[in-house]
C-alpha cells in the first residue's frame, strides 16, 4: 500500500505539472481534473496506510518534486507528447494494481476495494489521454519509464 501511495504522490504531481505547461486551458484543466481524481486515491491509500499502522515513504518529497518536473517537462515538449506520456504511465500503473490485485489476500477486503476503484479510474485516466489526442510512447521511453517505475516501487518497499 506505500508503493501505491508514491505512485499516487507521483501521479498528482505528474497532471500538476503537465497541467502547468499545457498549450490551451482546456487541456490544462482535463490534467487538474486527473490529479484532483489521484489525489483522491492519494486520501484513500494514506488512510489504508494509517489503518494498517503503516507508514508512507520517507521519499516522498523527493519522488513529488521530481514527477512535477517530469510533468512540467513533458507538457513543455507539447500536447501530444505530454497526453502519450499520461496514456502509458495509466497502462503501467494499471498493469501494476492488477499484479497488486492478485498478491493481496482475500481477507483484505478493504485493500482490495481501493486498488480496484484505482484500477478502475486509471483506466479512465487512459482512454481520456488517448481521446485528447494522446498516442503510443517509443518503446526506449516505454522501458525508460518501466525502469524509473521499478526504482521508485523497490525503493517504496523499505525507504
Ligand atoms: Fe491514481
Ligand atoms: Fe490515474
Amino acid at each position: 500500500m506505500r508503493v501505491n501511495h508514491v505512485g499516487e504522490v507521483c501521479a498528482q504531481a505528474l497532471y500538476e505539472g503537465q497541467a502547468l505547461s499545457a498549450n490551451t486551458p482546456a487541456l490544462a484543466s482535463s490534467f487538474r481534473k486527473a490529479a484532483a481524481e489521484e489525489g483522491d486515491h492519494l486520501a484513500w491509500t494514506r488512510e489504508r496506510l494509517d489503518e494498517l499502522g503503516a507508514r508512507p515513504s520517507l521519499l516522498n518529497p523527493l519522488w513529488f518534486a521530481g514527477a512535477f518536473a517530469i510533468g512540467a517537462l513533458a507538457g513543455k515538449l507539447g500536447d501530444r507528447l505530454s497526453l502519450s506520456f499520461m496514456a502509458e504511465t495509466e497502462r503501467q500503473v494499471e498493469q501494476h494494481l492488477a499484479g497488486h490485485l492478485e498478491k493481496l489476500p482475500t481477507a483484505d477486503a478493504r485493500s482490495r476495494a481501493i486498488v480496484q476503484v484505482m484500477r478502475e479510474d486509471e483506466i479512465a485516466h487512459a482512454q481520456t489521454a488517448l481521446r485528447l489526442g494522446g498516442g503510443e510512447m517509443p518503446a526506449p521511453v516505454r522501458s525508460l519509464m518501466r525502469l524509473a517505475a521499478r526504482v521508485m516501487t523497490r525503493s517504496a518497499h523499505y525507504l
